[in-house]
């Protein structure tokens, strides 16, 4: 497949600030390569925005996607959208090549991406536009983001709150001791069943989510698991949350999930501390491969998700 790079994406900027690549692991998902001095210059002119300020004044999120924009080139906005709207590619990576290790920095270049392409939902779970959430060893929450030794099983995000979630980003703050634990990112057109459950009586018809306690959203969702967006053929999903009515559901439901989970589509993706990976939440299910058992096992992540400005 290995789908060409539009040309217009890298055109109109006498000295480019930066580069796109195919991602070694997963030939729809593009790699940006920041120019380090660009990096650099940003990270010094945002130390001075502590990161409470970003949580608490919405448009200082946006002053760190300016300030970005204007270091990396004025084509680098345009292009990380041009990316996340393409229904060939819908995602990327990027990353700070160890510029620096402060927690603060990653807050702050996260936002800095997240922003280019819009507003961050409220996140729940944290109380403001962003979550950290540590793996490890030992878990006693009710779902499976936090738990290392299971799979995470392919879903969607933004299932069972009413707002949309057009993307997700996903940054890695830390990871000690961890082998395994990959991101599994399912692109729907690399998905062979998925004509099967698309036809199904049950493919569109709505379905009711619920979350879990932790996540402080009582709301309960209607939904679709298939349904056509501005990105074609869309899809919305998660096992844990989506609450079948009878045993009919159940059973398609979870051939559903097995069907992700086994298709030659998924793919290991692996994302260096500093990187982050964006998503198109309508055309791309994700999820993580089981760490392998360790004691001293750490990952932390940091989580965006938002809507297209
Ligand atoms: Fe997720």
């Amino acid at each position: 497949m290995n789908a060409p790079l539009p040309a217009a994406w890298l055109a109109g900027n006498d000295e480019p600030r930066f580069q796109l690549s195919a991602h070694p692991d997963h030939d729809r998902i593009v790699h940006v390569t920041i120019d380090r001095d660009a990096l650099l210059a940003f990270l010094h002119e945002v130390r001075k925005v502590d990161v409470q300020n970003l949580e608490y004044v919405p448009f200082m999120r946006y002053e760190l996607a300016s300030t970005l924009a204007r270091h990396v080139g004025d084509d680098f906005a345009a292009t990380v959208n041009g990316i996340v709207k393409d229904r060939q590619h819908g995602g990327f990576t990027v990353g700070l090549q160890e510029l620096t290790a402060d927690a603060d920095d990653f807050v702050r270049f996260g936002t800095a991406i997240g922003h280019l392409l819009g507003p961050g939902n409220h996140d729940a779970m944290s109380g403001t536009y962003y979550a950290r959430f540590v793996v490890k060893h030992t878990d006693n929450s009710d779902s499976y983001l936090r738990q290392a030794y299971r799979l995470f099983t392919m879903h969607t995000d933004g299932t069972f709150v009413s707002e949309a979630t057009d993307w997700l980003l996903m940054m890695k703050f830390a990871e000690r001791n961890a082998v395994g634990g990959e991101s599994r990112f399912l692109h729907l057109d690399d998905w062979e069943d998925i004509h099967r459950f698309v036809c199904h009586r049950l493919g569109t018809k709505p379905f009711l989510y619920k979350a879990p306690g932790s996540k402080n959203v009582s709301d309960s969702v209607e939904r679709p698991l298939f349904f056509q967006s501005e990105f074609g053929l869309s899809i919305s999903f998660i096992d844990q949350f989506v609450q079948p009515r009878n045993r009919e559901e159940a059973a398609f439901l979870n051939d559903l999930s097995t069907s992700m989970e086994a298709s030659p589509g998924t793919r290991e993706v692996s994302l260096p501390v500093g990187d982050l990976v964006v998503l198109n939440n309508y055309f791309y299910v994700h999820g993580r491969a089981p760490f392998e058992k360790n004691a001293s096992l750490f990952r932390e992540l940091m989580r965006q998700r938002g809507t297209l400005a």
